[in-house]
């Protein structure tokens, strides 16, 4: 990296307190967030408290923050900012999709063996209650992105009404070729349920346009290292039709001011919104996106992402015994196994050295998240730190 670069990345990460006094990388579980995120929340709940808190004056200035936020989201994913719900994480979206279809007994949930707990308890809370066929597909074993896509082309059936996809994995950091499913989901009908975990704020993508998913849930705790409680459900206008609300309230609603009485719903995806939420932490996720934004474009950053995770992957598959589980990056998780190690010992052993990364049940290995401001020397010291861990494995 050119000087000017490195003192810019410094002077970048200067801005998260959180990466001051550990090495950091476990942004696929939480995202660090820039002290000027925390002030804004902060200033914002100051303000509240100053007009407010519940006051004529309030009601205005709080939709002013949603659609602020909203407009925010729509700047960094695409499409317009009516697409956007606001919701507090990725769970909560796939639910809003999940739940607001009108499942008739027999009707067909198709989504994968890659999915993330929260989502596996949805779905089958769903196949229960709305007496639906679920199926898991065996995508853990694709060997291919074409494989992928024919893997669930064949497995939708005459009754599928929903399939629902990671667009990166969880577990292994492979990202799925989103578009051409949505391509075989649209020829036949179903729709496409994309959870954004693991690639909003990493993976660039325009959900306004080719992409093609119907629903694509977000969180702004992970990547986009925005405070947590606040996430976003994006629902493509067409697809605005194909899910009712299921939990209702003031806030996704219009209403007569002369009877106080509700009118309908509001116009977008904001009907999915249902009352009082805390409005101070969108100026932090607001923040956070634009703290981003003065670094690099969206393709700027990813490009960085996967360099620094293909560092990692070429730095950990020279030691002896550890295996990436893919070989070149495809997002910003990197997945490991150390043959012959209990993978919660060495977590234990990198935790006490203050290297935070976490395990993956299934399958069974470590993993590490890179940013695009993760540094060299954070990389190096996470190889280094398993280096020893190994020697001292042997002695
Ligand atoms: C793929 C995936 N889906 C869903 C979740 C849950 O996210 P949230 O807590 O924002 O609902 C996670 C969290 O790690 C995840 O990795």
């Amino acid at each position: 990296m050119a000087h000017s670069c490195m003192d810019a990345l410094i002077e970048h990460r200067s801005q998260f307190p959180a990466l001051r006094n550990k090495l950091y990388l476990n942004y696929g579980g939480q995202g660090t967030m820039p002290q000027s995120s925390i002030d804004a929340i902060a200033k914002t709940y100051d303000h509240v408290q100053e007009v407010g808190p519940f006051h004529a004056a309030m009601f205005g200035w709080m939709v002013s923050e949603q659609d602020a936020t909203r407009q925010a989201l729509a700047d960094e994913l695409g499409g317009s900012a009516g697409s956007y719900a606001l919701t507090q994480n990725v769970t909560e979206g796939c639910n809003i999709a999940l739940w607001g279809i009108d499942w008739r007994d027999g009707d067909h949930l198709l989504t994968t063996d890659c999915e993330h707990v929260g989502v596996i308890h949805a779905v089958m809370q769903v196949q229960r209650r709305r007496n639906v066929e679920l199926t898991f597909c065996a995508l853990s074993g694709a060997k291919s992105k074409d494989e992928m896509v024919e893997i669930i082309d064949s497995a939708i059936a005459p009754r599928t009404r929903m399939v629902l996809i990671s667009h990166v994995l969880w577990n292994t950091g492979q990202m799925l070729p989103v578009a051409e499913i949505a391509t075989v989901c649209r020829r036949k009908n179903v729709l496409l349920l994309v959870d954004g975990a693991q690639s909003a704020g990493v993976a660039a993508c325009d959900l306004g346009t080719e992409f093609g998913a119907d629903f694509y849930s977000v969180t702004g705790h992970k990547w986009t290292c925005g405070p947590e409680g606040a996430g976003t459900f994006y629902v493509a206008p067409h697809a605005l039709e194909f899910i009712q609300p299921t939990f209702v309230g003031w806030r996704g609603s219009s209403m007569d001011y002369k009877t106080g009485q509700p009118t309908g719903f509001t116009a977008g995806a904001s009907r999915f919104e249902v009352g009082t939420g805390p409005i101070p932490i969108l100026a932090g996720l607001r923040n956070s996106i634009a703290v981003h934004q003065a670094f690099g474009s969206p393709p700027q950053r990813e490009e960085l992402v996967l360099k620094n995770a293909n560092r990692l992957i070429e730095k950990l598959s020279a030691i002896d015994r550890v295996e990436c589980l893919l070989s070149k990056a495809e997002s910003g998780l990197v997945s490991f196994r150390v043959e012959g190690a209990n993978h919660r010992d060495v977590v234990g052993k990198l935790d006490a050295l203050k290297i935070y990364v976490r395990t993956i049940p299934s399958p069974d290995c470590i993993r590490a998240s890179v940013h695009y401001f993760t540094s060299d020397a954070e990389i190096d010291g996470l190889v280094t730190a398993i280096e020893e861990i190994m020697t001292s494995n042997r002695s």
